[in-house]
């Protein structure tokens, strides 16, 4: 038998390490990595759009407001979006597209409202080469509230002085990826953003800054086609029932991680099938447990059951998915009252991971009465 003998590789340890966080981080980094790099790992690439947490920033609970459906306005035909030059894939016949060829912050207001109808109709569309992420950022906030008011969000990070844009960051040497599975066996949890607000998100961006090399997906459900996969009694029995969603997990979460908390938890009740303003298009409107967990007129036990069964339909069925790769210069824009997302933690743990979204709230959610569907409702299979 051979032994070989090898002198060990320094190694770049874990960010507890060499890190005490001082701030009241949600998410602790090391800022000394991030903003100058270190033997092991390069600086970030957009330092400016690094998380910060303001705890004296406090906002007051939103106000109804007006929203105006820019995709009801869009010529149909969509010049802007799927002019000459443009490349378009389609991920699935129903769902996800990738797009190349169009520059988005070019687009003119008619543009934009081709592009609220076509990410209504494809539910979410993965546009490639985007000068986005070197926008200043207040130029690309101009052009995202078109599509209606700019969210904040209750806890995550923001860049110092915009807290309308949304941070998803981890740095160089934490152990996100590790931790995640010390305590679960899949890291996958299926949601709308701020599904709790009164007026939710609707046509919502976010930008890739620096994505490790593989890993870090984002999965889509589309929640149109698991409506329509329901049969028509069930599908019936779900109009008229309304689901709370709260926020006061999430703030609860982010106060016992030391982290801020800049909006007071508010809980909203919605229907559980809304209707989309620009298509007509049916979906079911579900989040994680951890924010919508409760039917209301139902008993404990039958609304866990009747919502398990649909965050399972969601979560499990594959044939109503897509999964969006990441990219350098990649903004995927999806419609959070059709689908569910969930990202999924598999990259090289300590790897940095860093993205932005803007989130754009929408009407207030709706629906419209059950219809018979139309077709054969058959349950065979031909394979
Ligand atoms: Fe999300």
């Amino acid at each position: 038998m051979t032994v070989s003998t090898t002198t060990p590789q320094k190694q770049p340890g874990s960010i507890t390490d060499q890190f005490k966080p001082t701030l009241l981080h949600p998410i602790d980094y090391n800022k000394k990595i991030e903003e100058e790099g270190s033997e092991f790992y390069p600086k970030a690439k957009y330092p400016h759009y690094l998380p910060t947490w303001n705890p004296q920033q406090k906002y007051p609970a939103l106000e109804p407001f007006e929203y105006y459906e820019h995709g009801r306005d869009a010529d149909p035909t969509l010049p802007e979006i799927l002019g000459a030059g443009v490349h378009r894939t389609d991920l699935t016949p129903s769902m996800g597209s990738e797009i190349s060829g169009v520059q988005l912050s070019s687009l003119s207001n008619a543009g934009k409202d081709q592009l609220a109808l076509f990410v209504a109709q494809r539910k979410v569309v993965a546009f490639r080469n985007q000068d986005f992420a070197e926008l200043p950022i207040q130029e690309a906030l101009d052009f995202c509230k078109y599509f209606g008011r700019l969210n904040i969000h209750p806890t995550t990070g923001s860049p110092k002085g915009y807290p309308e844009v949304h941070i998803v960051h981890v740095g160089a040497g934490h152990d996100a990826v590790k931790k995640v599975f010390t305590t679960r066996n899949s890291s996958m949890s299926w949601h709308s953003d701020v599904s709790f607000e009164l007026q939710p998100a609707g046509t919502t961006f976010m930008y890739s800054l620096e994505m490790p090399e593989s890993g870090g997906d984002t999965v889509f459900s589309d929640n149109v086609e698991a409506y329509n996969r329901l049969s028509a009694s069930f599908q019936q029995r779900l109009h008229g029932l309304r689901v709370m969603h709260s926020g006061k997990t999430l703030t609860d979460a982010s106060i016992q991680r030391n982290g801020v908390v800049r909006k007071e938890p508010v809980s909203n009740a919605h229907p559980l099938v809304r209707t989309h303003p620009a298509t007509g298009e049916k979906a079911l409107f579900i989040s994680s447990p951890t924010y919508a967990n409760q039917i209301l007129g139902l008993k404990k036990e039958e609304s866990d059951t009747l919502l398990k069964f649909l965050y399972d339909l969601i979560a499990n069925s594959l044939d109503l998915q897509v999964r969006i790769k990441w990219t350098d210069k990649t903004v995927v824009v999806w419609d959070n009252r059709l689908t569910s997302h969930a990202a999924t933690f598999d990259w090289a743990n300590g790897k940095r991971r860093h993205l932005a979204r803007i989130t754009p709230e929408a009407e207030q959610p709706y629906e419209t009465p059950f219809a018979e569907p139309h077709g054969n409702n058959s349950t065979e299979i031909d394979l």
